[in-house]
């Protein structure tokens, strides 16, 4: 089951769901063992909102934000196959910036403006042009890469998830951000109608893994 991809190998692996369902964990894993690279799409969602504050305009002013994204410069990459952001006259952002309580405060507030998700689709269609990749987020199976075969939807109970949340220690408000998440007008988080739908409340990170692989290899 460990292999790397061929070139007969599937190219994207898209892996959506809500807040803190482990599908972070669960896609890195994989694009490690499918030796591909991996993309967390809430990085880059995240890394604008850290832009969004740090040049002190307010997430919620729409105008404002899309005014400031015009004239700033998005670096999307990857170092060792994992993909990378810097923003603006950053360097590559970590988990400091990207998991700020501030950061988790507002970023499905910016994530719900269609001209952030519209540049951020772009690179992030760039990402499948040079390499394989497992790609994590919201919208990858439905909006972002709709035509590929390999969708999956990994959830848990909201308890869970705030459980796991909590255990990191990181303050976040994930039933809000599913809330925003799942209500905004542009590409709000949906299971895609032929998305594999796993439920990780009861089951380690291996078994998911696991259990992706073998869905994995039965598409393929
Ligand atoms: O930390 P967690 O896994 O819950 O979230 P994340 O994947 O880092 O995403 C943070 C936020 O970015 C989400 O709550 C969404 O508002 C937004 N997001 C999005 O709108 N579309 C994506 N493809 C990925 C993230």
């Amino acid at each position: 089951m460990m292999r790397a991809m061929s070139a007969t190998s599937p190219k994207v692996i898209a892996i959506d769901g809500p807040a803190a369902s482990g599908k972070s964990t669960v896609a890195k894993e994989l694009a490690h063992r499918l030796k591909v690279t991996f993309i967390s799409t809430g990085s880059m969602y995240r890394a604008v909102t850290w832009w969004v504050l740090e040049s002190g305009v307010t997430p919620s002013d729409t105008e404002g934000v899309v005014e400031l994204l015009e004239s700033t410069e998005i670096r999307c990459g990857q170092e060792n196959q994992i993909g990378t952001v810097a923003i603006g006259s950053s360097e590559v952002l970590g988990p400091e910036q990207l998991s700020a309580t501030a950061v988790n405060d507002h970023v499905s507030t910016v994530a719900a403006i269609p001209e952030v998700r519209a540049r951020l689709v772009a690179e992030q269609r760039r990402y499948a042009q040079e390499s394989g990749i497992v790609m994590e987020g919201r919208d990858i199976g439905s909006v972002v890469f709709p035509d590929t075969p390999y969708k999956f939807f990994i959830t848990a109970s909201e308890e869970v998830r705030q459980a796991r949340r909590e255990a990191q220690g990181i303050m976040d408000k994930i039933s809000e951000r599913d809330q925003k998440d799942k209500s905004r007008k542009a590409s709000p988080l949906v299971i895609p109608e032929d998305a594999i739908v796993i439920d990780t409340s009861e089951l380690g990170i291996e078994q998911v893994v696991q259990r992706v692989l073998e869905e994995i290899e039965k598409i393929s």
